[in-house]
């Protein structure tokens, strides 16, 4: 049974829409990600909460002769996957739970989950989960994102959201966006797995908007579950709630757009 608060199907058609974006904003994180885990060419690398895959097809071409498990336990986001990696005969697409984890003992090289641990109920079990599917000396890479106050890009609408009646559960609580977000809870997380040499370091993720009005729309058609939240919502409710959203971004108007931060946390660490 998955031990994820929400069915990021829901959103599924949101993160194809915006996937360029998403990317855009993530692009220093999985650089980091990706130099922390000195992926090489004939390894095994899997995926978890893959999203859209367009990691998994980046780490396609890095394996080369090797393989990739391009995964997510959303339906939607499957579906996704299997577009975005089709033709790739290095990539094999599966449903799979990062709180149980249908791959044998020590298979993989490397196991990267990015934005997806800090969604999970139970962060604990899906460390252990990592660390089994791992061989020794193996590696996993996490990414997950850094305090509120350093992400107004989503903080502007959850904020509106609760302040507008429509969220009720706040940010930091165990399954949502920012429970993963103190790195000594991430570190103690994975020392506690049994991995070892682990290295967090901050990331910031800035994104771009033309206006307030697509920073909404764009981070609403992302969000889970608030989004099908929104679409339900009265007009005169969501009015309110982009009208709050806009003056939480409004001081990071520059010449070239909406320019608002964001910081993630990568972690990286080793199986002994
Ligand atoms: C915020 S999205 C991130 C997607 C992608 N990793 C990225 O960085 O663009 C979180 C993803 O984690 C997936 N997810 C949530 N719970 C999961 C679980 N228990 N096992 C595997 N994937 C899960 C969701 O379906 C969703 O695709």
């Amino acid at each position: 049974m998955t031990m994820t608060a929400f069915d990021w199907t829901s959103v599924a058609v949101g993160w194809d829409r915006h996937r360029v974006h998403v990317e855009a904003m993530k692009q220093p994180a999985t650089e980091a990600l990706l130099h922390a885990l000195r992926i090489a060419e004939g390894e095994t690398v899997v995926e978890l909460g893959a999203g859209t895959g367009e990691l998994s097809r980046r780490i396609a071409g890095i394996v080369g002769p090797g393989r990739v498990v391009a995964s997510d336990v959303a339906d939607g986001m499957v579906g996704l996957l299997s577009g975005t990696c089709a033709g790739l005969g290095n990539v094999e697409v599966r449903r799979l739970d990062a709180t149980d984890v249908d791959l044998p003992d020590g298979s993989a090289d490397a196991v990267v989950f990015r934005m997806g641990l800090m969604l999970l109920t139970e962060p604990d079990v899906a460390l252990r989960e990592i660390r089994r599917v791992l061989r020794p000396g193996g590696r996993a890479g996490i990414v997950v994102w850094a305090a509120p106050e350093h992400n107004p890009w989503m903080v502007a609408v959850g904020m509106a959201a609760m302040m507008h009646g429509l969220a009720s559960v706040p940010p930091v609580a165990p399954g949502m966006p920012f429970s993963l977000a103190e790195p000594s809870k991430l570190r103690g997380l994975l020392v506690d797995a049994g991995f070892v040499d682990v290295a967090i370091q901050e990331v910031e993720t800035p994104s771009t908007y033309a206006d307030a009005r697509e920073h909404f729309d764009t981070v609403t058609a992302l969000a889970c579950p608030l989004g099908a939240a929104i679409s339900a919502a009265p007009p005169e409710q969501v009015a309110a709630m982009r009208a709050t959203a806009a003056e939480v971004v409004g001081p990071y108007r520059t010449d070239a757009g909406l320019v608002v931060p964001g910081r993630t946390l990568v972690a990286a660490a080793s199986v002994p």
